[in-house]
């Protein structure tokens, strides 16, 4: 495809998005998109600047998780954008998968790895990766350094929320609990309060 026949296709994506009422957004996402998440308002987003989002009503609403919460970078930073820009301008691999060696990744590992004090840095895809990893660091880390044998035991706060993986969805309260019964990958649970 060249570019100006890609420019024109990706207008029309956006002016599709833009011509739709807030009842059309609403029924399109509710027939085809799956319901692990429920909606906190009917008021569709058709812009967002910074924290602030700009709703189809014409309401602008403050957004408290800046993004996203598990990717709050704020909404169209001058940075993000001008980065995103100039790194597919320059014909970088849009996605390389982690058996192809990828100049990009190693000096973004660098970055978060100074930025954090960590050693290593384990990119991801969601939020929910994050205590995906902790589980498997915590478990290898009982058995092979503290000897722990059997099923071990996973302690977590009451109301916690991770994302939507099998492992995590075990952890939530009675009610969302209730919708994956049947469902017991972590063994021996203890609730802390
Ligand atoms: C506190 C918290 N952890 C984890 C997640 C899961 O993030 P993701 O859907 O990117 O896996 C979310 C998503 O909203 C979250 O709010």
């Amino acid at each position: 495809m060249d570019a100006a026949t890609a420019h024109d296709f990706a207008r029309k994506l956006i002016d599709e998005a833009h011509a739709l009422s807030g009842d059309e957004a609403v029924a399109l996402i509710e027939s085809h998109i799956a319901h692990n998440y429920g909606l906190l308002s009917r008021d569709p987003v058709v812009k967002a600047e910074g924290p602030w989002l700009y709703l189809k009503s014409g309401r602008k609403i403050f957004d408290g998780v800046a993004a996203y919460s598990a990717a709050n970078l704020g909404h169209g930073h001058p940075l993000v954008r001008e980065a995103l820009k100039a790194f597919l301008g320059s014909h970088a691999p849009t996605v390389l998968g982690r058996f192809l060696p990828d100049p990009w990744l190693g000096l973004f590992g660098r970055k978060v790895t100074q930025m954090t004090g960590f050693d290593k840095f384990l990119p991801a895809n969601g939020g929910v990766e994050g205590p995906e990893a902790a589980f498997k660091l915590a478990r290898r880390w009982a058995h092979k350094v503290k000897g722990v044998k059997g099923t071990p035991t996973i302690l977590y706060a009451n109301h916690c929320f991770h994302g939507r993986t099998l492992t995590v969805t075990q952890m939530f309260d009675e009610d969302e609990k209730g919708r994956a019964r049947g469902l017991r990958p972590l063994g021996e649970r203890l609730q802390a309060r």
